[in-house]
């Protein structure tokens, strides 16, 4: 299939294009490149791509191809609450622009990156898919956006399906140290120290991000009904960790660190644990990799790539990044990119 694949130069993008080559797919990535050059250890190899802004993409760059996976995104609770507007202006109103052009152009496949956060507080019980929707941030209040007005353009020509993946860990060559494991684990290697900052009790459902890649990849393959409209979590229930427990394992890894857990930034009220039977169901898909192996790889990665305090502190920050792209007068104040060559 010839598929594009917004966001490819981010986290998520950099692990998924090789394994939807090595699947046969032809790809071509767009983004904008905010986080190009946060990479840890050698460069990546990436697809053709096409360097631009979301809100900018025109029709005519979406001819051609079977299906888009639409990654594209600012792309956490922080960054979210900071920028609000553009959060939603590129979250939300860009991806529906986006799903729309797509379907314009003939793409007969949308395949959206959502997030298990959608379901905001929870408690302890199971949700699934048919679970009201209560997002707590802006960030996840787009997402449910997008699933919305999105599936309102669906019809026999155009399928969108909605991945709501639960919160990515492991390593890709674009690292991120904003998500809970991959941030434990580097002040774990750096400090000796694994710091949890709230209580420790709110439950995160966790996935690898090879095995996100790979949920994508099943969704291009399936069949049309299987997927048309429908929105399927992504992960597997003995990922679903309190964040306690998900210190420990860290602290099982890393040799000599130590959990230290400090409360000091109060309650959260981002706690929900998933049900992923309907993807197991629908869709054959099951996620492989569990926490502690997940942390044994982030530790190898990082010690052997060497990893710094300084890039973990920044570079491989989402906010700190954009922040510094900005001072740079890279990006302007809308994070639109400033041409240099004008
Ligand atoms: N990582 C996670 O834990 C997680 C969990 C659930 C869902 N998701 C979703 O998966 C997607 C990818 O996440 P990620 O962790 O790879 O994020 P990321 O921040 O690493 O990558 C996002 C990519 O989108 C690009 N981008 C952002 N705004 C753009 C714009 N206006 N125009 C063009 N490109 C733009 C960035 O340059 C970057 O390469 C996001 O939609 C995110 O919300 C991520």
């Amino acid at each position: 299939m010839r598929v594009l694949v917004t966001g490819h130069q981010g986290y998520l993008g950099t692990v998924m294009v090789p394994l939807l080559q090595a699947g046969g797919h032809e790809v071509t990535g767009l983004d904008t490149g905010y986080f190009a050059d946060c990479v840890l250890g050698a460069a990546p190899q990436d697809p053709p791509g096409i360097p631009v802004d979301l809100r900018d993409v025109t029709a005519a760059q979406l001819a051609g191809f079977d299906a888009v996976i639409h990654l594209a995104a600012l792309s956490n609770d922080p960054l979210g609450a900071l920028v609000p507007e553009i959060t939603h202006d590129i979250n939300h109103h860009a991806s529906v622009r986006l799903a729309r052009l797509a379907k314009e152009a003939g793409v007969r496949r949308f395949l959206y990156a959502s997030t298990c956060s959608v379901y905001g507080s929870a408690g302890d019980g199971l949700v699934d898919e048919s679970a009201p929707l209560r997002p707590l941030t802006p960030y996840a209040e787009s997402k449910v956006r997008v699933e919305d007005d999105v599936a309102a353009i669906a019809d026999d020509g155009f399928a969108p399906v909605f991945l709501r993946n639960a919160t990515a860990f492991g390593f890709s060559p674009r690292l991120r140290a904003d998500i809970v494991l991959n941030n434990l684990v580097g002040h774990a290697v750096l400090s000796g120290v694994v710091k949890v900052l709230s209580d420790g009790t709110p439950w995160r459902p966790l996935v690898h991000a090879e095995d996100i890649a790979e949920a994508f990849a099943v969704c291009l393959e399936a069949p049309v009904e299987a997927i048309h409209c429908r929105a399927y979590n992504i992960g597997t229930e003995r990922n679903n960790r309190t964040v306690a427990e998900i210190a420990n394992a860290v602290a099982d890894v890393v040799p000599g660190a130590e959990v230290v857990i400090t409360g000091e930034s109060g309650a959260d009220p981002r706690s929900y644990r998933v049900d992923f039977a309907a993807a197991r169901r629908d869709l054959g898909f099951e996620a492989r990799w569990s926490i502690p192996d997940g942390a044994a790889q982030l530790y190898r990665e990082y010690r052997d790539r060497g990893l710094t305090a300084d890039a973990f502190g920044s570079t491989f920050v989402r906010l700190a990044t954009l922040r510094a792209l900005g001072e740079r007068g890279l990006i302007d104040a809308e994070l639109r990119r400033v041409r240099t060559d004008a």
